[in-house]
């Protein structure tokens, strides 16, 4: 049997990947909610087999209760963090993450000094602001996971990440209060993808939503923030939180190995249409549309042309150095005539697929160990 998979329309609501129009229509209609409610699918499972079924996920488990630290006191608050300070230095290292020659005939090109530092802070707190959101969207689809996952193992390792998950919503909700001076509401695009891991009734799916592409994302952009930036508070609080979302992924890495090796390939269409909704989602979400309204810029006046600078492209590709070879382990590029491989192609980030998968890797994140340049 031939496996037909869905348009690009039908999975996300656009034919060409990189309709500026269509990227932009989607938005936050309501900044000001405070609650959100989602009808979330799928069935509670208890299990009466206490046994040892997957070493692997117990070491896991093992590691994590080690792993633990405490947000309040393994990080100094008492830094005093001076904004303008930072990221005159971050950008003094990378420039403002675009390339401002490419904008002459927009409203950037009369910006001075100031916007430029403007526009670098508004940035990072955006950046934090989404990283935040993500983490509540972890614990939330983490919590799920503890009662939809049918094994034993899987559920005691999950209740351990539910926990980190709380602690890395404390340490970035706080570092933004008490640091940056506030935050933006959950990117519309993000928060699209947020109700839509959740909505799915298949326990599999939270894990590919969650910890294959949100947290494989998360991982690079923590690694790339934590390897930047000189802001010594920052810094510690990316490292620590690496150290458990390393855990985290190898978590989906492991558990989703099992779980495909007998899927049909009419189910593995239905993973591979899921990774790649989810993959143009974050890249959707990272022209963030919020910080050039902040700014007086109509989006509109730059989308087109930050969707194809060099500068900005480099660092969204680097984004997802660790979910292609992670879906690769996962078999989902190749199965069904190499769909999501030609995806990924199209989306220019394929040349990702041979770099270390985060099924072993986390060891290498563990609090004290160096840590590697992100994309090596
Ligand atoms: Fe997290
Ligand atoms: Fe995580």
């Amino acid at each position: 049997m031939t496996i037909t998979h869905a348009s690009n329309e039908e999975i996300i609501g656009r034919s060409e990947i990189n309709d500026i129009e269509a990227i932009l229509s989607v938005c936050n209609t309501d900044p000001n909610e405070v609650q959100h409610s989602v009808k979330g699918g799928g069935d509670t499972i208890f299990t009466w087999d206490y046994s040892l079924a997957r070493p692997q996920l117990r070491k896991l488990y093992e590691k994590a209760k080690t792993g633990q630290w405490n947000g309040s006191t393994d990080l100094d608050w008492s830094t005093s963090v001076d904004i303008e300070k930072t990221i005159t230095a971050d950008q003094l290292l990378i420039g403002s993450g675009i390339d401002p020659s490419l904008y002459a005939n927009t409203p950037l090109a009369k910006w001075n000094d100031k916007e430029w530092l403007e526009f670098g802070i508004e940035s990072r707190r955006w950046t934090l602001s989404q990283f935040l959101h993500g983490e509540q969207g972890a614990l939330v689809c983490t919590a799920k996971i503890v009662e939809t996952v049918p094994w034993y193992d899987a559920k005691l390792y999950a209740s351990t990440q539910v926990v980190d998950e709380a602690r890395h919503v404390e340490v970035f909700a706080r570092y933004l209060d008490e640091k940056m001076g506030g935050m933006y509401p959950v990117n519309a695009h993000l928060k699209m993808l947020l109700d839509d891991i959740i909505k799915d009734s298949r326990w599999d799916m939270t894990y590919l939503g969650m910890q294959i592409m949100i947290e494989g994302l998360a991982l690079a952009a923590f690694g790339y923030l934590h390897e930047l930036t000189g802001e010594p508070l920052l810094k510690k609080l990316l490292r620590y939180v690496m150290s458990d979302e390393a855990r985290h992924v190898a978590f989906g890495v492991l558990s989703l190995k099992e779980a495909y090796e007998d899927m049909t390939d009419a189910e593995i269409k239905d993973r591979q249409e899921f990774a790649f909704e989810a993959s143009i989602r974050m890249r959707d979400r990272f022209l963030q549309q919020e910080v050039w309204e902040r700014m007086g810029v109509k989006p509109r006046d730059v989308v087109p042309i930050t969707i194809n600078d060099p500068t900005r492209k480099f660092f969204q590709q680097l984004l997802f150095a660790k979910i292609v070879p992670n879906c690769k382990k996962l078999g989902l590029l190749d199965r069904n005539d190499k769909w999501l491989r030609h995806r990924f192609e199209e989306m220019d980030v394929i040349q990702f697929e041979d770099h270390e998968d985060t099924g072993e890797e986390f060891t290498k994140f563990e609090i004290g160990a160096p840590l590697a340049t992100v994309g090596e």
